[in-house]
Parts: C-alpha cells; sequence; structure tokens
C-alpha cells in the first residue's frame, strides 16, 4: 500500500484530502503550510483533524511563508479565517510534532525510501526546501502527486492557482526535479463537486462527517457565490486518487497525459502561471528548435470520472465512525 506524506494547507477541501488519504492509503505523515491560512492556523487544523478522526500520524508545521517574500495568497475568502470555516473540530489534546515540517518530510522520506509518495495540495515550500537540504531525497521518493496550477483559468489570478502562486520559486524546484510527478489542476479538479444528496449523505454519517459538512457547506456557498459552481469541490482528494488502494478505489479515475511544466516565476502579472505543453508533439525534431517542446516533466490530469471521484470520496469520509 501506498505510504504517503500529506503536505498541504487545512483549508476545507485538504481537510477532505487528509481523510480521504487516512482511507486510501497508508497515510504516515502531515506537514501543514502557509495557504489558506497562517501556518500555525493550517496546523492546528490538521492536528484537530486526525486527532477527531482517530487517525495515529505525527503533524508538523511546515514553512510559514515562501521562499521569497511574505505569503501572497490567503483563503479567507472561501475557506474562512479558520481555514475550515464551520467546521466542528474540537481543540487538539496533543501537541504537534517538535520537528519541522521539512525534518518530518525528510525523516518519513528515509525510513520509507523507494516507497513514500508525498502529496502537495498546498503551498510547494517544505518540498522545494527538503530537496535542497537533502541530496538523496529525490531518490528515496517513490513520487510526487499534486493539485495546483492550472491549464486554463486559475483562481487566484486569471491564469494562475493560489498553490503555484503561493510560492512560484518553490513549485518550480519540484517541477524540476526530475522525480515522478502526477499533477491536476485547477481547471479540471474545479469539475468535480458535492452537490446537496451527497453533503446530505455526510450529515447523517459518523462524527467525523458530521463535524466537515458544515464546512462544506460553507464551500459550496462560497463558489456558489463567487464562480457560480453549483456544488462544494473536492480539490485536493483528486490529487490522491492516482496513488490510492485499488481495493479502495477503482482504478482510471483520472487520465493523465504526458506534458511539460514550466512555473512562471517573474514579478510580472504572469507570476504563479503554470504553461502546461499539451501538443501532443510526436516528431520535435522536424520543428525548428524554439518550437519544440522540452522533455515532458510530469503526467497532467485531462479527464476525471466524476461521478466515481464523488463516490469514492464520500465512501472515505463515510467510513469514519
Ligand atoms: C486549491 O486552492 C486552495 O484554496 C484549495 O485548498 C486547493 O488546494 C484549489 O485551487
Ligand atoms: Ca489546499
Amino acid at each position: 500500500m501506498t505510504k504517503l506524506l500529506f503536505l498541504g494547507d487545512p483549508g476545507i477541501d485538504d481537510a477532505v484530502a487528509i481523510l480521504c488519504a487516512g482511507h486510501w492509503c497508508d497515510l504516515v505523515g502531515v506537514v501543514a503550510g502557509h495557504g489558506n491560512a497562517p501556518a500555525e492556523v493550517t496546523a492546528r487544523n490538521a492536528l484537530a483533524l486526525v486527532e477527531l478522526a482517530g487517525l495515529d500520524v505525527p503533524v508538523a508545521r511546515g514553512c510559514p511563508r515562501p521562499i521569497l517574500g511574505p505569503s501572497p495568497v490567503s483563503g479567507a475568502a472561501l475557506h474562512g479565517g479558520s481555514g475550515i470555516e464551520g467546521g466542528a473540530l474540537p481543540e487538539p489534546s496533543r501537541p504537534l510534532d517538535p520537528r519541522r515540517g521539512v525534518d518530518l518530510l525528510i525523516d518519513l522520506a528515509r525510513a520509507h525510501a523507494g516507497e513514500l509518495v508525498v502529496a502537495v495540495t498546498g503551498a510547494h515550500t517544505d518540498l522545494a526546501l527538503a530537496l535542497r537540504l537533502e541530496p538523496r531525497l529525490s531518490s528515496w521518493l517513490r513520487a510526487v502527486t499534486v493539485m495546483g496550477g492550472t491549464a486554463g483559468p486559475g483562481n487566484a489570478r486569471p491564469m494562475a492557482c493560489t498553490n503555484i502562486l503561493a510560492d512560484p520559486e518553490a513549485a518550480a524546484i519540484v517541477a524540476g526535479s526530475g522525480l515522478p510527478l502526477f499533477w491536476i489542476g485547477f481547471e479540471l479538479s474545479r469539475t468535480v463537486l458535492l452537490g446537496e444528496a451527497d453533503l446530505a449523505r455526510l450529515e447523517a454519517g459518523g462524527k467525523v462527517a458530521r463535524a466537515l459538512a458544515p464546512a462544506l457547506r460553507h464551500y459550496r456557498d462560497r463558489y456558489r457565490r463567487i464562480y457560480g459552481l453549483d456544488g462544494a469541490p473536492v480539490h485536493d482528494a483528486l490529487a490522491l486518487l492516482p496513488v490510492a488502494r485499488p481495493e479502495r478505489v477503482p482504478p482510471g479515475i483520472v487520465r493523465h497525459e504526458p506534458a511539460t511544466l514550466e512555473v512562471v516565476c517573474d514579478h510580472g502579472p504572469a507570476r504563479g502561471m503554470t504553461i502546461v505543453d499539451r501538443r501532443g508533439i510526436r516528431a520535435p525534431e522536424e520543428l525548428p528548435v524554439d518550437r519544440r517542446p522540452a522533455r515532458p516533466n510530469v503526467v497532467w490530469a485531462v479527464e476525471v470520472d466524476r461521478a466515481a471521484a464523488v463516490d469514492a470520496v464520500v465512501a472515505a469520509l463515510s467510513s469514519y465512525p
């Protein structure tokens, strides 16, 4: 079973994804950093959630800011100031792991060398710093799976998604790491929505599902008002589908294609944009040099079976008492 380190910024859909990770994978740790809310808030949310769900994994606070400058994003408009607006999460009774997120990541990768997958559903800061601090890390990790970026419209900027704008330099380090990278962008993830029947099922479920249901209603309301979408998105959980246990999640819900991904790190209006080259060019040598794509560095999600993804997420949340 996939050993998974979750690196996110809970965040309503990150919280859903952590619960999915606990059900679909062998979750071995959580690092919560800056993004939807400040790192101390997202770390507290992660800790409260794993405790409520009975997941016995270390939770460490991630880096509080990006590699350059202060954090340029906030999820308050969508996730509320607490990061999980409306969620009924108890005060955590145990402390955060004393290690910094970057150190927990390196320790777990060393302990599970060849097996560990890192799921990135927030800023890439901790993974990028870990790759710089520990040169053996890229040989220890099996893969990285990311929710972030967009090959279409963005959320933070016209063509940039929050998770990349949060720290473009870090995302560029991950994109250039040479690691096997699964990647799902906002243009596709925003099409997978929990509707009224799904929310009602969670409200009739166990205490864990019931604790998150009001937050998902809040998220749905915000997406309705801001984007005109009718449902609560589950962006971050979708990043886990390619590495989920086949007994729990039918394989093939998401279809990927090789692509070349470049992160725009300049300081103009395109900062944080992901340029995703999916031209499908078969004979680059027949093109002038300046029109040839670089070698693919990611597999990019191009299609998702929405009903199957929603079913898998609702089943995961309903699996908790
Ligand atoms: C991403 O932005 C964040 O607000 C969500 O948690 C998700 O990771 C969607 O674009
Ligand atoms: Ca997130």
